[in-house]
């Protein structure tokens, strides 16, 4: 487009997401008064718990509202210090954490603190949509690691090894992972440490679900390779924050200190009473732990019934270990997952995503995060679809 308001290369970059279409028409239909249920969120259903609200309150009340240190406030960086060697086994001093508007600027300050053009990032798909188009921003080359359904979306090594060039300088985990709920064991960990030591790689690994896991054993990667790994985790999914915007890193200080100096110059301290809100969380631990558990049994149950209901309906679903989402393969319904995905929002009015995006043809990905009238009513509509 011509004019003074020509869009920079970098806008022009991002990819368009395949994913809006259907979230737009899932909308339109529902100001049309239509009964369309959305499959497709990315949030616990369930209120934040009251002792964290009870903090943020108590911040706002006692005047805790102006600008804070850039890293975040030191009882905040303290306590996740504390939660990495309490529940990780990892080892980052108050200075080697940061804080950040959400785990997604975590790791957009990380990969702008990290990659050059040209760089390349391995990345396990199918991926959450936001790590290559952020590692693309960057300059960087994001370079898909397949894995499959029939495998449980489990990481092969060996395949992950023969995408090493001499360009690579990072491995990006999800585990549990977003969009297929698969967990990596220690074995597949351990191995993916001894490569990034063997290739002097840094791991950044996105650690956001890792207390929603079910029938798995959940690792910290950085615990076999410390010295390589930059772990990244928040408050949103485990806590049912996601409005409140607090994410978090631990790694190497010289990395923490180039996070917190692009952070200065964009977006400064995440917001001061969240900040309280997450002290809270992770002071009050016993607190939280009856909140998580109580979610998980919820998610757990919910899991059961989606997996059990879609693979009944002949729509092949894995059985996740972990998150709180589903792949399923719609062949039955379009050989197309786009067009299945239009399909169920339309004749079924259920919104779910097409794996369009994150590189899972033949697949959608529904979240088991609503209420289980709500799981119950969607395999009945799908059910009737398929018929
Ligand atoms: C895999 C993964 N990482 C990070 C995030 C970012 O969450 P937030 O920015 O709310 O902390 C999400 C949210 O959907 C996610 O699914």
């Amino acid at each position: 487009m011509s004019g003074p308001f020509k869009l920079s290369e970098r806008a022009q970059s991002l990819k368009p997401s395949a994913t809006v279409a259907v979230t737009s028409r899932a909308l339109e239909l529902q100001r049309q008064g239509l009964d369309v249920i959305s499959m497709s969120v990315g949030e616990p259903d369930f209120d934040t718990p009251p002792h964290v609200k009870a903090a943020a309150i108590q911040a706002i009340e006692q005047g805790k509202t102006k600008y804070t240190a850039v890293s975040g406030i030191p009882e905040l960086r303290e306590a996740i210090s504390e939660k990495f060697r309490r529940e990780n086994g990892l080892h980052h001093a108050p200075d080697s954490v940061t804080v950040t508007s959400g785990g997604k600027q975590a790791l957009f300050n990380a990969f702008f603190a990290l990659l050059d053009a040209g760089d390349e990032v391995l990345i396990p798909a199918p991926y959450w949509v936001s790590y290559p188009e952020m590692v693309a921003l960057t300059g960087a080359v994001p370079v898909s690691v397949p894995t499959s359904p029939d495998t449980g979306f489990m990481l092969d090594i060996d395949l992950l090894a023969s995408k090493i060039t001499p360009r690579t300088r990072m491995i990006v985990l999800n585990s549990p992972s977003n969009p297929t709920g698969a967990v990596f064991p220690p074995d597949t960990l351990r191995a993916v440490a001894e490569l990034a030591q063997q290739h002097n790689l840094v791991i950044v690994t996105d650690e956001i679900y890792e207390h929603l896991v079910y029938d798995a054993e959940q690792v910290s990667i950085g615990t076999y390779a410390p010295e390589h790994t930059l772990t990244i985790n928040g408050a949103s999914k485990a806590y049912a924050m996601t409005g409140w915007r607090i994410g978090y890193a631990g790694g190497p200080k010289h990395v923490i200190a180039a996070m917190n100096a692009l952070q200065s110059q964009s977006t400064s301290n995440a917001s001061s009473i969240s900040q309280y809100a997450a002290l809270a969380a992770l002071v009050q631990h016993e607190e939280t732990t009856k909140f998580i558990e109580m979610a998980k049994a919820a998610y757990r149950e919910r899991r059961g019934v989606m997996v059990q209901g879609l693979n009944a309906l002949g729509l092949p679903t894995p059985t996740p270990h972990g998150a709180f989402y589903v792949m399923a393969n719609t062949d039955r319904i379009h050989e197309n997952e786009l067009e299945a995905a239009r399909i169920i929002l339309d004749e079924a009015r259920v919104a779910v995503v097409p794996g369009t995006d994150f590189a899972a043809p033949h697949q959608v990905r529904l979240s088991y995060a609503t209420s289980m009238e709500n799981i119950q009513e969607v395999l009945r509509r799908l059910g009737q679809l398929v018929k």
